[in-house]
Formats: C-alpha cells, structure tokens, sequence
C-alpha cells in the first residue's frame, strides 16, 4: 500500500474528511492508524495494538475468484459482542415476497413524497414503493425511497437481505461504515454491502432520495463487447472509502433488517470502530456526471442497456436480475430519427426516478423525487406533448441538459406496497399520459 494511503491519525481521533481508494472491487487495505493491518497473514494469534481479527464474506467461500467478495476488519471490539436482537417496528419497510397487494399491469406514477412534519432519521424514513423475489430466494429487489430530516445518533444499521445501492436526490448524505466515511451529493450514488454497518447523517439537514436494495447477485460493471475496453462507467471513478473508526464508549443501538423484518440491540459502544480493513467487499460511491455515455451517431438509438451503470446478474446469461441504468446529459445527433424513446413493450420491468430536470420521453408529470413503474409488456414511451414536439423538431445537433433520469430494470415484475397504492403521492390518470394520439393512416 502506497504511504499516501496511510493517514496520520492517533487512535482516538478518526479523519473528519473522508479519504478514498479508486478502483472498482479491487484488493483493497487501507488502515487508520500505522501498523494495525496485519502482515502476511489474517488472522495472527495477537492482531497489532490489540484489535480483534473479523471476517466477513459476501459471496459463499467458494464462489469462483472472478465472484469471490470478501473483507478482514481489524476492530476494536468483536461484532459478536452483542446481547440478543429484538424486533421493532418496521413503520413502511416491506420485503419480498411481496403479496400484501394484488399485481398490477396498470402504469404508475408517483409525485414526490413530500418531506416528513416530525423529526425521523433514514430507518424511520425508509419507505418501499415496490419489489419482487425475496431475500430468502436471493433473487429480486426492492425499491424504497427515504426521507430523512435529521441524522442518526448513538444508531447504527445493517441491513441482512440484500446490498443497498443509494440514489440521493435532494441533499448531501455522510455514510459513516465499518470501512470508512462517504459523502455524497446528488448525481452521485453509494453502494453499501449486504451486512456492513452504516449510520446516515444528513449534513444539509434534510435528505430524499431513492434506495435499491438488492436480494441477488452483486452489482458489478457490465460487460462492455463491442464497445471495447474503455466507456460507460470507468472502474478507477469507483471511490471506496479509505479506513476510518471512532471509539466511543456510549450506548448505540444497532438496527438489523433481516428476512423483511427490522431488529434492534442496544450496544455499550460504537459498532463502527474498524481501525483497519482489506479485502474487496466494501462500500464504494460513484459520481454518475463521469459516466461516459455512448450513443448513436448515425440513425435510430440503441437499447437504453447502453446507459448501464451497474448490473446485478441472474443465473440466465444477459438475464439481469437488476440493472441500474441511467439517462444523463448527451448530445442527440440521429438523423432521420424519433429521438427520444420510441413506443415499447418490454420483458423487462422498469422502475424510474428523476434526480434532477427533466426526463425526455416525458414533457410533463415526472417530478424529480417522484416514480414510474412500467411493468413486463406495459405498453409506454413518449407522451402526446414530447411525441407531437419529436415528430417535427429540426434535427440539427441538440445538448440534453440539466437532467438525471434513472432506471432499475429488473427481471422479475414489481409488485406495489399497499402504501405505494394508497398513497396520495400516486398519480390519479396517469394513463392519459398517452391519450389523444391522432389516428394519421393513411396519410396523404
Ligand atoms: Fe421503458
């Protein structure tokens, strides 16, 4: 490890600026204090300056090396010290399988939520609009939102059934880990490991975003065929967090979602007290205005695969069990082409967000903090507005801008929460999105 990797902090003080590594599911080490990662091996009889040694896997022992995620945390006290877990409420978190509603084949839309009138943290504020599969299965997702208007304090939370890819769309997240701080903006995204503690602080005073948990296989960089070595999301713009601990000796209680459930245990210290770690199953973060997006430069426009930021695969091969796709500022240079989205129906299951601006398959009524669902073989693409205004546009060369739309494509249909059916937030009419298109056949 390269000494600048190596911060100069004393045990009791921990990096009140996060440091990161670059690289996408590297080998990382990373240590807070000189001298606390063991040399040579993982687990020595006395780890250095009295921690103890911890393993955590993310992939079973024996996945393949290409599969292979797995962490040593040198802390300073084991995580097994912990006195029994017990369930609390878990206010709007649900879980696959999801049965609480009848599917629907209806488009949806929702508003944004809007932000909470009482003081609640992340957990509280944790909300799911839709999944599908389950935990237990290891295959499927949910999507929640969040909304949060204070930090957590003296709180930490892991979450047992699946990763957490964050998507903040109004104000800055600190996530305080195991591993190490990330701060995040808007535009950016975090992934947080199945099992690695985190507490979110919210330092602008209020937060909401979008949050995909993820049953399956992790997510990885998709494969890049033809496009060749280089594009979409580089690896060395993936920033994990350089160590980080803190040592503090007061009671916090620790959150666990496990098998849809929440449960809590009240320790005598900070779970978050990882002085060293190495291994390459570790939060990262990713700043989606460095993606490098590829697109036509001829006719027509490719499948919105093109956009793949992350990819959580299947055991079917091309099969995602979710992707994470985005829609970002590009230039539009087609010729002789409807540019925005054409007309579709898909196998696939889309879920949308909008972080900022507009999205343009939608001239009106896709708000950013607010969601889409189009379900397997959902008829959708443009709208009246955005199809009349795309039908005659001059197609000169035309920059995109201001806009940050998403997708988690999935394999599986989303079955709606209850909540996400009965909230107010659902839009009543979505389908007149799509009325009113003149019959043009034959024309003259
Ligand atoms: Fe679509």
């Amino acid at each position: 490890m390269p000494d600048s990797m190596i911060p100069s902090a004393s045990a009791e003080t921990r990096r009140s600026e996060p440091a990161y590594l670059s690289g996408f599911g590297n080998e990382f080490a990373s240590e807070a204090v000189p001298g606390a990662l063991p040399v040579g091996q993982n687990a020595p009889q006395r780890p250095p300056l009295g921690l103890y040694a911890e393993g955590v896997s993310g992939t079973a022992f024996t996945a393949p090396r290409s599969e292979n995620r797995r962490a040593w945390l040198y802390r300073i006290r084991p995580s097994a010290d912990h006195p029994p877990f017990e369930q609390i409420d878990r206010g709007l978190v649900r879980t696959g399988p999801f049965e609480e509603a009848d599917p629907t084949p209806n488009r949806l839309r929702w508003d944004p939520p809007p932000m909470p009138g009482g003081p609640q943290d992340f957990v509280e504020g944790l909300v799911t609009i839709a999944g599908s599969g389950s935990p237990a299965e290891g295959a499927g997702l949910a999507a929640h939102l969040y909304l949060a208007n204070r930090s957590m304090t003296d709180r930490a939370f892991f979450d047992a059934d699946g990763e957490l890819l964050f998507v903040p769309q109004e104000g800055r997240l600190r996530l305080v880990t195991e591993m190490g701080v990330l701060v995040l903006e808007p535009l950016e995204i975090a992934v947080i490991p199945r099992g690695i503690r985190f507490r979110v602080e919210v330092p602008d005073g209020q937060a909401r975003g979008y949050v995909c948990e993820n049953y399956g296989a992790l997510l990885r960089l998709p494969e890049l065929g033809p496009i060749g070595s280089n594009g979409l999301a580089n690896p060395r713009d993936f920033l994990t967090p350089a160590a980080a601990f803190e040592d503090v000796d007061r009671p916090t209680q620790l959150v666990q979602k496990f098998q849809g459930r929440l449960w809590a245990a009240t320790l005598d210290h900070s779970p978050l007290d990882v002085v060293a770690w190495h291994g390459d199953y570790a939060p990262y973060k990713y700043d989606l205005r460095r993606f490098n997006t590829i697109n036509s430069v001829s006719f027509d426009h490719p499948d919105p695969s093109i956009f793949t930021v992350l990819t959580s695969p299947s055991d079917t091969p091309g099969v995602a069990n979710a992707d994470f796709v985005i829609f970002p500022p590009r230039w539009q240079v087609a010729e002789h082409t409807f540019r925005p989205p054409w007309f579709h129906r898909n196998v696939m299951n889309e879920l949308m967000g909008l972080i900022a601006g507009a999205y343009d398959a939608k001239a009106e009524g896709f708000a950013p903090g607010g969601l889409s669902l189009h379900n397997c073989m959902a008829a959708h693409g443009p709208d009246l507005e955005t199809w009349r205004r795309a039908s005659s546009a001059e197609l000169k060369p035309h920059k995109i801008e201001d806009t940050m739309a998403f997708m988690f494509e999935a394999r599986r249909p989303y079955l709606p929460t209850r909540h996400a059916l009965e909230t107010q937030a659902l839009q009543a009419g979505y389908d007149d999105a799509w009325r009113g298109f003149p019959k043009l056949f034959p024309r003259p």
